[in-house]
């Protein structure tokens, strides 16, 4: 019989994937682990270990392996089928919860300035392509007073988003189709729509590389140019924006400028582009 130090020392794989896999394989915490390195593991773990371990060799995503991703301080549960969150698309979250508060705020100055009896101020939100469920998940536990709904055309994704919400206690509405197709008639106008839209070119070589291998090519390229559905969010946002909304959109290292043509063409106003942690544009946005 092998214990948990033994089988950690044998592993090929980093020390900490190892443990990572290890502790899906038991149920235990890292803590745990450590305490119990002399611990002997019976034959069924060490073979569940064992596949574990062969298909991170192949280069299967770790979030995949132990089926939860860490975005915005919540644990996603995320599978085949579903984009895993980015530490990059933080940047859009982060961007929509200033947007909200800053909107809350101006419903609640509007209220007391027509003497109205004050009411909870409540932002429309729709976040187009929710994956995992990421961003509308993370929006609606950090806004209170923002009413989420969410879209995407695959239900194997939309499956995932729902548990996530259930699991993390978010309110969100989610609906099933393509970009604003998904809309049930009679869905009243927003305040900000979101999206971190397929951006990726189709002749892009990272797409046969790395984790982007076992992701979900619908919810990593458009298929063409890598602009078709940002311009079509970009395109439908004037008909379902309340005016003075806002439209915020994740993209591509080398498409902000494109971007924001777009959003100009299509009657934006304060048109800019938020640089990450890198310096990098990577998403813009503007307001009607
Ligand atoms: C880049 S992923 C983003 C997932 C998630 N919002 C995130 O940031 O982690 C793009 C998502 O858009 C969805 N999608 C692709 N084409 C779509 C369409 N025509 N209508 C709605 N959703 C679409 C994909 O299924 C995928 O979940």
């Amino acid at each position: 019989m092998t214990c948990v130090r033994e089988l950690l020392k044998a592993t090929l794989l980093p020390r900490l994937e190892a443990q990572m896999l290890l502790q899906q394989v038991l149920n235990v915490s890292r803590s745990w682990l450590v305490a119990h390195d002399t611990d002997l593991l019976d034959e069924s773990c060490v073979a569940r270990f064992r596949a574990l371990e062969l298909r991170r060799q192949a280069g299967e995503p770790m979030a995949y392996l132990v089926g939860v991703r860490e975005f915005m301080g919540h644990d996603f549960q995320v599978g085949p089928g579903v984009l895993i969150p980015r530490p990059d698309t933080e940047v859009l979250v982060e961007t929509a919860v200033a947007c909200i508060r800053l909107l809350a705020a101006e419903q609640t100055r509007q209220q007391g300035a027509v003497n109205m009896v004050r009411q909870q101020p409540s932002v429309r939100v729709l976040d187009l392509g929710t994956g995992s469920g990421a961003i509308a998940v993370s929006v609606a536990l950090a806004c209170p007073q923002a009413c989420v709904t969410a879209t995407d055309a695959s239900l194997q994704a939309l499956e995932v988003a729902r548990t996530n919400a259930r699991n993390l206690g978010a309110a969100v509405t989610f609906h099933a189709g393509s970009w604003y197709d998904a809309l049930p008639p009679g869905t009243d106008l927003f305040d900000l729509i979101v999206s971190n839209p397929p951006y990726i070119r189709a002749d892009d070589p990272h797409l046969t590389q790395g984790d982007l291998r076992f992701e979900p090519v619908g919810a990593l390229t458009d298929g063409h140019d890598g602009l078709t559905a940002l311009k079509a969010i970009i395109g439908g946002a004037n008909a379902w924006l309340k005016p003075g909304g806002a439209l915020w959109l994740e993209h591509g290292w080398d498409q902000a400028a494109a971007v924001r043509e777009q959003l100009v063409k299509a009657g934006f106003n304060r048109v800019e582009s938020l640089t990450d942690l890198a310096g990098i544009e990577r998403i813009s946005g503007g307001y009607l």
